[in-house]
């Protein structure tokens, strides 16, 4: 094991797990919670529960047990070797129904299916119905304010539900996961007494442990955040079992710091998972009949695996060019080229996709392997954020408006008939009239065909918060974001033109929402389409006519466009490897 590697396990699990006790709390001596919410036969219940954990607890942990634990690092929580205060049997989930709400990114998807993973394992059940849970689990996002606000509210819905539940003998527990546990903290547990646990997004493993302790009716909590935590090991439970697609996450946390986002905060730091591991997954979903995966990560192709000693070479990484980072150039590992490379090899008819890059990390090698490679989407998501390099440069992001525009150039000449994509954010610390109409000449000159465009939400820890003033008013925010939307749409309506006439390449998905004669599918640049639910050919047998299948590649004639969808007619069933041929 790499050195550092043994110091960082033993941070996670070792002395440092101590912070999660210090977070186990009472609620009888922080609770404001009214006496009628406690029955007093469930306070009885709960109270001796209470004491006979107190007392576990003192005759519990010692000194010497954190420093047992730190000469010899546990890899992750055991089931077997539960900790002191708690036996075996508390930790299983004895058959308790779960209810789990995702909040936000697609990140939180893929967490929420980790968790799901880690309580399936100690014996949880899960339900879709909130009526029947013994644990509610929300996985929360932390990005912007109103993300917040969502789940504050949910939360006093959720108290209803509790208070009524509190007369039965099976008391309901609530859980926060995710960015908020991880921003609030302690916050959470103050501000509603009715939260049972909480767990950082590195605190899944611990999942078990938290709810056994809040069995006893203490709040439990495990913020602690990771250097090394990829949940490499873990196999996400794929939620929708009819689906065609899945998410592969790659790797974790940010290092680039812009100055407006949480991210950083609340993911910690940037980690990749080893690509053995992302191989076996990707082969799994193959052999399950998966036909596309989207590699997933905060910062999807900053990849760095230097898990293999061999490859901690000391060739430091290429940026695309005019780029920089906030950080010192980090060296070795096996990089993003590489992974995207032996992704795409697993099975040529399953289309590979990425997502969320950030724009310094297009080396030509990226590039050329996209162009080159028939099941790499030729759809790339480009974040600009802005397009004023003065705003640029207080976001700290790391290129000018001139190093963005001439990649766009670079990117189109290296990849013909590219999608592009674009976050934006609109009100900035600073920005002016003058910013604000250069974002608005960037949308018209890219002429993106997908965007993501927000109002600035100031965010608490972050460099903005503490160096800029959120001097932009929030009716001007809200201005700025209409026009960018409007202008957005415009030249997404006539980047999407394009396509009419042409021959795509459609991957089905199944029904369209609105109407049951429509198949509904994704292009190659992940533009939904629609075409109507006819017989058509399979070019490899032409005698007998078939029905599209979700998982079916299909050929369409596109024949009109709005910003965001196109319409056609299909032509037959193809394969991805034949249908180069046709485009
Ligand atoms: N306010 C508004 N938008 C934000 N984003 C990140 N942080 C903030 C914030 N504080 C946007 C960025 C990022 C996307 C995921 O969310 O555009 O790319
Ligand atoms: Fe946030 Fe910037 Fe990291 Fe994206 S790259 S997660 S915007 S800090």
């Amino acid at each position: 094991m790499h050195p550092l590697q043994c110091v960082l396990q033993t941070q996670r699990w070792g002395p440092l797990a101590s912070v999660s006790w210090l977070l186990l709390r009472t609620c009888r001596a922080h609770s404001s919670v009214p006496s009628t919410a406690c029955p007093s036969s469930e306070r009885q219940q709960e109270d001796g529960v209470r004491k006979d954990f107190s007392s576990r607890l003192a005759s519990g942990p010692t000194f010497q047990h954190f420093l047992r634990s730190a000469s010899a690092p546990q890899e992750k929580p055991d089931m077997e070797d539960p900790p002191p205060y708690l036996t075996v049997d508390e930790l299983l989930g004895r058959q308790r129904k779960v209810y789990l709400e995702t909040y936000g990114c697609q990140m939180n998807v893929n967490d929420t299916e980790i968790a799901w993973s880690v309580l399936q394992k100690s014996g949880y059940l899960r339900t879709r119905n909130l009526q029947e849970a013994d644990v509610i689990l929300l996985v929360t996002c932390s990005i912007r304010e109103k993300a917040e606000q969502t789940i504050w509210n949910r939360l006093h819905q959720l108290k209803a539900l509790k208070t009524k539940r509190l007369r039965s003998q099976v008391p309901l527990r609530i859980g926060i996961l995710g960015c908020m546990a991880e921003r609030l903290k302690e916050e959470i547990l103050n501000r509603e007494k009715m939260v049972d646990i909480l767990a950082g997004p590195d605190a899944y493993r611990d999942l078990p442990r938290l709810l056994a302790v809040a069995e006893s009716g203490q709040q439990a909590a495990n913020v602690l955040l990771s250097l090394d935590e990829t949940y490499a090991d873990i196999m996400p439970v794929q939620t929708s079992p009819s689906a065609t697609s899945a998410f592969v996450s790659i790797m974790r946390g940010c290092d680039n710091m812009c100055s407006y986002c949480i991210v950083p905060f609340t993911r910690g730091r940037e980690r990749s998972r080893p690509v053995a591991s992302i191989l076996e997954e990707v082969r799994k979903l193959s052999e399950q009949g998966l036909k596309e995966v989207t590699l997933l990560g905060q910062n999807v192709n900053s990849f760095r695996d230097s898990s293999e000693v061999q490859f901690n070479n000391a060739v430091s990484t290429n940026l695309s060019r005019g780029f920089s980072t906030n950080y010192k150039p980090k060296q070795g590992g096996l990089r993003f080229a590489h992974l995207l490379d032996q992704v795409s090899r697993v099975d040529p008819e399953m289309r590979i996709r990425f997502t969320s890059p950030h724009p310094k990390d297009f080396p030509d090698e990226v590039l050329q392997l996209i162009h080159e490679r028939d099941n790499i989407c030729k759809q790339i998501h480009l974040p600009a954020q802005s397009g004023s390099s003065r705003v640029l440069e207080a976001m700290r992001r790391g290129y000018s408006r001139e190093a963005y525009v001439e990649l766009i150039h670079h990117i189109r000449e290296s990849i013909p008939g590219v999608s592009l994509s674009s976050d934006f954010i609109a009100g900035f610390c600073g920005e002016t009239e003058e910013d604000h109409l250069q974002t608005v000449s960037l949308l018209r000159e890219v002429q993106y065909n997908m965007g993501f465009l927000f109002a600035y939400s100031m965010r608490r820890k972050t460099r903005a918060y503490h160096r800029l003033k959120d001097d932009v008013p929030e009716e001007v925010k809200l201005r700025r974001l209409e026009e960018l939307i409007t202008v957005f749409r415009e030249e997404a309506t006539k980047a999407n033109m394009a396509s009419v006439g042409c021959t795509q390449l459609v991957l089905v998905e199944g029904h369209s929402k609105r109407s049951a004669t429509d198949l509904c599918g994704r292009n190659d640049g992940n533009l939904k389409v629609i075409f109507p639910d006819v017989e058509m050919e399979d070019v490899n047998n032409s005698e007998v006519k078939v029905r599209a299948q979700p998982g079916d590649y299909v050929l369409v004639k596109i024949t009109s466009t709005s910003s965001q969808t196109l319409k056609g007619h299909v032509l037959c069933r193809t394969t991805l490897k034949d249908s180069s041929a046709y485009c």
